[in-house]
Formats: C-alpha cells, structure tokens, sequence
C-alpha cells in the first residue's frame, strides 16, 4: 500500500539531477563516440600497457624500398612528432598503406560521403602522385571511385578529397598508394565521415551520440575517472606525473593535427581527437550541463603517491584556471579567443568543476584540493568545485575524507560505488541520514555488477531513494557510459558498441526512464506491505559443477519458462563450453545471481548467446555413472 501525501512538500529535485559520466575507457572515443574511421592516423602509438602497441598498429604497408617511422626535424610539429618517411622504389612498383580502422574494419554506409585528408611532403621536383582506394577486407572489392591527388613540394601540406561509397560494408580497408622514385613523407592520414551529429566537423558518430542525447542527460561529466588522475597508470608500478602520459586539457584543443596522442591510464592510446572543445560542445548540443574533472596531482586508482612539486601543483592550478577562461572567458581573454578560433564565441557557461578521481590518499588530496579551491573561488566564485571521498562507499579512507570535506565545508562531494544488486536494494535509505547542512552529494560513479535485468531493476529502486533525498545527492551518473565490444576495460557499461552499430543495456533503459522524468518535487511517501529485498530466488548454476563437466554426461540451462537456453551432452570432443581454466564461478548472494569471473558471461554468451537478456537459470547435470 503506498500512501501519499500530497499537501505535504518535499525537496526540490534540480533539473540536472541524472547525468552521464563520460570517461574515454573501453575504447570509448576512437573507434566510437568519434568518428574517425582511420586507427593510429598520425603514427603515435606508444606502449601502452604492454607491447602490443606500435607507431604502426592498424598498418601495413608494401612496395617500398623502406617505410619507417621517423621523429626527426622534418616532424609536422612537436605534438604530433611522428611520421612515415617513405623511400619510393620507383619504376612499376607502388608503395601501398593500408589501415585496418576499428573491430572488423572501417564501416561505411551505401552512398554516404567520406573526407580524406592527409598530411604530405615530397622531394621529388615532379610531385608524387597518390591514389587513395576503399576496400573490403574479405572480399577485396572496390567500395568506391579512388581518388588521385599529387603532392607538391618538400614542405607539409594538407591534401584533401572526397570518397564516396557504393555499398555498406563493415571491413574497409583505406589503402594510400604512390608511385614514382623520391622521399615521400606522411601523416595524419584521416577518413572522416561526412554524417556527424548535429553535422559538427571533427564531430561524433551520430548512433552513439544520439543514444547519449536520446537519455536527456542533466549533466556530462568528462573526460573520466582514473582517466584523468595525473601520474597513475595502470599497469605501471610508479607513478609518474610526467606530461606525457597523463591527461592534460590543454593537449587537447586546436587543430587536430597539433594535438598530442596518449598512451592512457587504460592501456591503450587515445588520439585527443575527441578533446575538451568538442565535450563543451557536445554537452551544449545535448542540454547537459558540463562538468570536468581535472587532476588533483594524488593518485587514486590502486596507487597511493602524491607530488610534492610546487612548480608541479601551480602548473596544474594554473591550468585548471586557463580551462575556466577557455570555457567562459570573453573571446579577448587568451583561452576565450582559442575557444572562438576554434568555432563558439559564447562561452560554454561552466559551472561546476570537480578536483581528482578516487583518491587513496585523503590528507594529501585534501592538502592540494584546497590550493585548487583557493585559487579558483578567488577568481571565480561562482564556480562550485566538487571535492572527492575515495574509491569505496564505506570504511576509513571515505570516512576520513567525509571528515575533510566537512571541516573545510566542501561544497559538494563525488561518491563513487560498484556493488551488487542486493547491496542497491538494501541501501535505498543510504541518503535518509545524510547531514542536511553538510557538503551536498554528487554521486559520480555507481552501478549494480552486471548488465542483466535484476541490475538495472536495483539500480531503479536505488535511484528512487536518490530522489528522495535530491536535497542531499543533488548530481547522480551511472558509470561507465560506453564500452566498445572488442576493447573491454570494464563491465558493466550502459551503452555497447562496435565500429557500426550500438545498443543500450537494461541498465540504459532505466537510466533514459528517470532522466527523461525527472519531477520537479518530492511528494513525501509511505509502503507498505512490500516483500522484502531478500526473497530468496529458487534455483541456481554453479559453474564449478561446470568447471569439472567431464565428470557429468549431460548438462543443460532451462529458462524459467522452460525453454531450453544451452544443452551439452558432451558426446563430441569439441565441447562448447570453454575450458574449465576459462570459467568463472557463480555464488548466490542474497538471492542474486553474482559473478564473480566475467569470463563466465563470456562463456554464456559465446554458448548459448542470451545476450543482453535475463533469464531465471536453471542448470540440471547427470552425474556419470562412476
Ligand atoms: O568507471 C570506471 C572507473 O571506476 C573509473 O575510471 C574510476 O573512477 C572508478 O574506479
């Protein structure tokens, strides 16, 4: 029974209340949110987490005496400081660069456009001439009219041109061929599709931003998470703060081809192509209020190091108040005018503005959050700038940073929490006693661990005692946003993708419900006679019995309507099921179904394929005689 009262009045609910946390993980901006189709399109991949990574991933080339990557004088600028020099063979033999794109390929549609453009300088007095071809992978078909361009003289000079593609295939391959003897040089070699969202150039694949604009975001948080905590690299045991690979504004404006490449916290590189600019533009085009986060120079995200370097700290303030005036300040300030060069005199209207990720490390975060404050409240006081709590929803380094925040009187405060669908139904009152006249709530980061039904239900009932309390928690955002299928960092992601089509989680949905609904109001309300978050549910799968499946002869997954979702009698060799070293275990914690090894939704989905959907599993085995 729900009793309402409706004379009775609750707390204001702000129209941003939901938003998107945008991080570039999972591959989420090269070979997704932007549009580019090219991979490595400058020649800049570094190590990353390990040595997969090369100045020639996605590329292969043929034909030429040598072709090497080169960071010599003859660079295009000292961002993008690589390039191919090419010694021509000359005669009949044609040099021929291929670039494999994203996934299975670079996905083009049926009469859609695509700009090519390519950074060029040749030594030879007569031009060399180049010829830029589309091409299936599989079939090795022509997906358009090659286009011919001469590259003129020893200085480097943007070519351009225009294909024009006659089938939809989802494995091109971009090949940049050239003929004749001499020294070519390249770089920046780019295949840009003409459709963008909202039609902005060096915009957003149009599926995936409209998905983001399509929940009604009331805020965008960007560029990450761990992303951006300065100095921590996954994989790496030291922490560094050097420049290089560490997520830094300003290396992301301008024009392309003087942005930097990064070797990021996530193990891979991403291109800045997708930079600072294009995220205020993107949150205006979409309604969202903007809200960076920039380092706070203390490692969050497994590492505990902080920098004692003044210099160090007052570059990063004085960063953080340039980003200000790049987003707000008149068009004759030095970053306005950057902002209107690059095509949005008005400013972006930012104000708020978060200091650090997850720190470990609350005396020391807390030590530097202040300078940031300090400096930014003494230039722009408008601007609320969040303070953070840590990694956890819980335990000493949150409470000691809920301590810190409260002493100096933070503004607001970014909770950060990943925990299981019974957790999120158990702590709908987590808000009920939070202090009303302390710091306010932005929870930055939360999900249930998977993508299945009962988690986006348990994130819904969570999210009504966010509701309730929206003169506490005053900011929420699910997290992550996207993840493209074949570059998982993390799981569960709201929205999934590969290089041509996307789809939304149940999570997603939940997400679009709430912030496509937001009330205006809280109208204070009672339940009861509601069954307990608790109630066991019936049956249940233990992959260890899978994982010793040579014992049994049979083995079957039956939803709850009985239909039959995987069977294996193991009579042939070739079991699907993946080896037992490749599963995870299950365990039923407080009724639901947990995975503790995301490996095993690998297992199920690779098997049987109920992907995306969720069943009421039961698992029935036959113990082999003996
Ligand atoms: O959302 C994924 C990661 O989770 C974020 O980068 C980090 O802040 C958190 O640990």
């Amino acid at each position: 029974t729900l009793t309402v009262d409706a004379a009775e009045r609750g707390p204001d609910i702000a129209d941003s209340m939901y938003g998107v946390f945008y991080e570039d993980i999972n591959r989420a901006a090269d070979g997704g949110l932007y549009a580019e189709l090219v991979q490595n399109r400058s020649f800049e991949y570094d190590k990353a987490d390990n040595d997969s990574y090369t100045p020639m991933t996605a590329w292969t080339s043929s034909g030429a005496t040598a072709a090497q990557v080169a960071d010599d004088a003859a660079r295009l600028n000292e961002r993008n400081r690589r390039y191919l020099r090419v010694s021509l063979a000359g005669g009949s033999k044609e040099f021929r660069l291929t670039n494999a794109g994203y996934n299975s390929g670079l996905a083009v549609r049926k009469g859609e456009r695509y700009d090519f453009s390519v950074w060029a300088r040749t030594d030879r007095a007569s031009g060399t001439p180049l010829t830029v071809s589309l091409a299936g992978a599989k079939s090795g078909g022509a997906l358009a009219d090659p286009l011919r361009i001469t590259v003129r003289g020893d200085r480097w000079t943007k070519y351009t041109g225009t294909l024009t593609a006659d089938a939809t295939r989802n494995d091109g391959r971009l090949t940049v061929g050239a003929g004749g003897p001499g020294t070519l040089r390249l770089d920046e070699v780019s295949l840009f599709p003409r459709k963008t969202f909202k039609n902005r150039p060096n915009g957003m694949r149009p599926d995936l931003a409209r998905k983001i604009a399509d929940l009604d975001p009331g805020f965008l948080r960007f560029p990450g998470g761990c992303l951006v905590n300065t100095g921590s690299h996954q994989g790496y045991e030291a922490p560094d703060f050097d420049r290089r690979r560490s997520y830094q504004w300003k290396d992301t404006i301008g024009p392309v081809e003087q942005r930097a490449t990064n070797a990021n916290f996530w193990g891979y590189n991403q291109s800045y192509g997708l930079g600072y600019y294009e995220y205020f533009q993107f949150a205006e085009d979409v309604g969202a209020m903007p809200l960076p986060v920039v380092p706070a120079l203390v490692t969050g995200c497994g590492q505990n190091k902080a920098t004692d370097d003044p210099a160090l700290l007052e570059r990063h303030v004085q960063d953080t108040l340039d980003l200000i005036e790049f987003a707000n300040g008149p068009t004759s300030s030095e970053w306005g005018a950057k902002r209107a060069k690059m095509g949005h005199p008005k400013p972006f209207g930012l104000t708020h503005l978060e200091v650090g990720n997850e720190e470990n490390l609350p005396d020391e975060f807390h030590a530097r959050f202040k300078e940031f404050r300090k400096a930014i409240e003494a230039e722009h006081p408008d601007i609320t700038v969040i303070s953070n709590s840590g990694p956890d929803d819980s335990g000493p380094v949150f409470e000691r940073h809920w301590d810190l925040n409260r002493q100096s009187d933070v503004a607001m405060v970014d909770e950060h929490y990943y925990n299981s669908p019974a957790w999120f139904l158990e702590n709908n009152d987590r808000y009920d006693d939070y202090d009303r006249k302390g710091p306010k709530v932005f929870l930055g980061e939360y999900a249930s661990r998977d993508n299945r039904f009962r988690n986006a239900l348990a994130e819904a009932a969570f999210m009504t005692g966010l509701e309730r309390n929206a003169d506490v928690v005053r900011l929420a955002s699910y997290a992550p946003l996207l993840a493209n299928e074949d570059y998982v960092q993390w799981k569960p992601d709201m929205i999934w993708f590969n290089n041509h089509t996307s789809w939304g989680s149940a999570n997603y949905e939940t997400q679009k419900l709430f912030m496509n609904n937001v009330g205006d109001r809280v109208v204070p309300s009672t339940a009861s006679g509601t069954p307990s978050a608790n109630t066991p549910i019936s049956g249940g799968i233990g992959l260890s019995t899978w994982a010793t499946s040579a014992a049994f002869d049979d083995v079957s997954v039956t939803s709850a309507d009985g239909e039959t979702l995987l069977k294996d009698d193991f009579s042939h060799g070739d079991s699907r099921w993946t080896p037992a070293s490749q599963r995870g275990s299950w365990k039923i914690e407080d009724g639901a179904y947990v995975q503790s090894d995301t490996a095993a939704e690998d297992t199920m989905v690779t098997a049987g394929d109920p992907k995306w959907h969720d069943y009421d599993v039961r698992a029935k085995a036959t113990k082999k005689a003996g």
